[in-house]
């Protein structure tokens, strides 16, 4: 899929003031740092549409990001960031749950986890939290150009199976991806695509 356009619409706190266009919505959620926005970026092809930081927490806010004029590319603030106070990380908690659980054009999370590290307990109860919720998602593994090829797939394998330890059937549809390079561009914005043209051709959604 060819990115056109691709603008900054609205950042703010409340799922009842995002915006009311009834249009597919995609989501990038995962733990502070991860590489949200970045990837965001990466996908639109504009470095500085999202706003990235080396430093944890950056991104507070809802942030809606229209696409092509009919899709939304959504970045959400990191969990799991243990140096903001417990009253702000409830907030934060609060409105992605709130998010996840309300925004009825929401049409797949994408779950960044960082290829480097271990299955991490946060993220497999949020993976968790989803399934429950029964929130469509996929998973998106970051910073690909940090390891080899073979410890990539090695990874993978790691995740899968902690996956099934965790009473998954099967791994979820995922992505491997590098925002420094572009690795996993073209896969992610076909996979969106593909949801698009189903939900296109179904006059119900729009
Ligand atoms: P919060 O908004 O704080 O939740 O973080 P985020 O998940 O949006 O992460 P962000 O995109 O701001 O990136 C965090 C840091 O990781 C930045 O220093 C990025 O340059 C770096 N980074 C993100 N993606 C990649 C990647 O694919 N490769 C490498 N090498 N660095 C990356
Ligand atoms: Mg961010």
């Amino acid at each position: 899929m060819k990115i056109n356009t691709a603008e900054f619409i609205v950042s703010n706190s409340v799922v009842s003031k995002c915006p009311q266009d009834r249009i597919p919505e995609y989501a990038f959620i995962g733990r502070s740092n991860v590489g949200k926005s970045s990837l965001i970026n990466m996908l639109t092809n504009h470095k500085n549409l999202a706003k990235t930081s080396s430093r944890p927490g950056k991104t507070q806010l809802i942030n809606h990001f229209k696409i092509n004029n009919n899709w939304f590319l959504v970045d959400l603030p990191g969990y799991g960031y243990a140096r903001v106070s417990k009253k702000t990380k409830e907030i934060f908690q609060k409105f992605i749950t709130d998010y996840f659980e309300k925004r009825e054009q929401l049409v797949c999370a994408f779950v960044l986890i960082d290829i480097r590290h271990e299955a991490q307990k946060i993220d497999i109860e949020f993976i968790n939290y989803l399934g429950e919720a029964g929130v469509p998602f996929c998973i998106i593994f970051t910073k690909a150009d940090k390891i080899s090829k073979g410890k990539t797939e090695q990874h993978v394998a790691a995740y899968r199976k902690a996956l099934l330890a965790n009473n998954w059937e099967e791994m979820p549809q995922h992505f491997v991806t590098s925002s420094l390079d572009a690795v996993g561009r073209d896969e992610v914005l076909n996979y969106i695509d593909s949801v698009n043209q189903e939900i296109f051709s179904n006059d119900d959604f729009v």
